[in-house]
């Protein structure tokens, strides 16, 4: 259980669903640090917006579309691995846990995860996300999992992992964090993040990270341009956010979704091309873009083994685990600490 005084002391507040239910939100308006860091990248050069705002209600919906495309392979390797783990997961997992989970996920993986401890007569979950949807996929979750105790930590990662630190339950801990999400991350900020992961961790527990595998770069583009056009809707998605949050005024019409893959960083590049010479405004101050300017909005790391081996080792963490799908396009890494 979080203490909730502590959650107080934080500057966060619980909000009671019911008894097995708890949802925990800053108090203060994160609206205004908001508008600080999306204004700050669009003064830059190039140009850019954190894919973190792409997940509003219409921005998750397409999320869960593109994860169903032919093109992006990520979710359904994913599913296969995580099948295949759950199956012989007692060779890593034994005795009482408690689940972290990272980033609002798709409620299916988040299930099979769930399976895992279906026998543990009570079962803390603590999902954390920016976005209010896990409140939604908590709430369904709880319908399925009457073992299920569920704290939701709508926040960025950080502030949260505080909480958890202070959460001294004498469970261990499985944290996870799936969709390669992970890629978002540069090299250094990825081991900036494992390192706050391994400050949260004890001894006993256990991380688990989903990461997307180096492959054909006609593969790769496709995931990130499908032909349904999801991609293009959800990444166009950011602006309509953005003018919601900030106050900005973007014409969704005059951009256009763009991608290309970094074979030298191995990343993808997802970007938003100004189709004309055009002035966006934001209170008294004026962000102007000449035609075909980009703005970039999501890099997309993906991973050899050996350098996933590497960062692991980096950040002195134990590799208990790789596991591929078969067709080796997605790894899933458990380590410990
Ligand atoms: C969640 N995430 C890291 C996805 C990815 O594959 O990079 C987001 C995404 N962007 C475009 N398609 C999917």
């Amino acid at each position: 259980m979080l203490d909730h005084d502590l959650i107080r002391k934080f500057g966060y507040k619980t909000i009671t669903l019911n008894d097995k239910l708890y949802i925990i939100k800053y108090k203060q308006n994160i609206s205004q640090n908001f508008a600080v860091e999306a204004l700050y990248g669009l003064k830059q050069k190039p140009k850019f917006i954190s894919p973190k705002f792409f997940y509003n209600d219409v921005g998750q919906k397409l999320f869960n579309e593109i994860c169903k495309t032919d093109e992006y392979y990520l979710t359904r390797a994913e599913i296969e691995i995580l099948n295949n783990f759950a199956k012989q997961a007692t060779k890593y997992i034994q005795g009482k846990f408690q689940l972290v989970e990272l980033g609002s996920g798709d409620s299916i993986k988040t299930e099979i995860i769930l399976d895992i401890f279906k026998k543990q007569n009570t079962l803390e979950y603590f999902p954390i996300d920016i976005s209010d949807v896990i409140i939604t996929n908590s709430i369904k979750l709880q319908n399925k999992y009457s073992n299920l105790y569920v704290s939701a930590i709508v926040s960025d990662y950080q502030d949260a992992f505080n909480l958890i630190d202070y959460n001294n339950a004498s469970d261990r801990k499985l944290v996870f964090f799936l969709g390669s999400s992970f890629g978002n991350f540069n090299y250094s900020e990825g081991q900036n993040f494992l390192n706050s992961i391994k400050k949260m961790l004890n001894v006993n527990d256990l991380f688990l990270l989903g990461l997307d595998l180096v492959k054909e770069k006609q593969t790769l583009l496709r995931a990130y341009n499908d032909s349904s056009n999801f991609t293009a809707a959800f990444n166009l998605n950011i602006l309509t956010n953005i003018n919601k949050l900030i106050g900005t005024n973007f014409d969704v019409d005059k951009f256009k979704h763009g991608v290309k893959y970094n074979e030298i960083e191995q990343r993808i590049e997802m970007y938003l091309r100004s189709t004309i010479n055009q002035t966006v405004e934001h209170d008294n101050c004026l962000i102007n873009f000449h035609k075909d300017e980009l703005i970039m909005t999501e890099y997309s790391y993906k991973y050899t083994i050996d350098k996933i081996k590497h960062l692991i080792q980096n950040s002195n963490l134990k590799l208990k685990t790789i596991q591929c799908d078969k067709n080796k396009l997605y790894a899933l890494i458990l380590v410990s600490k």
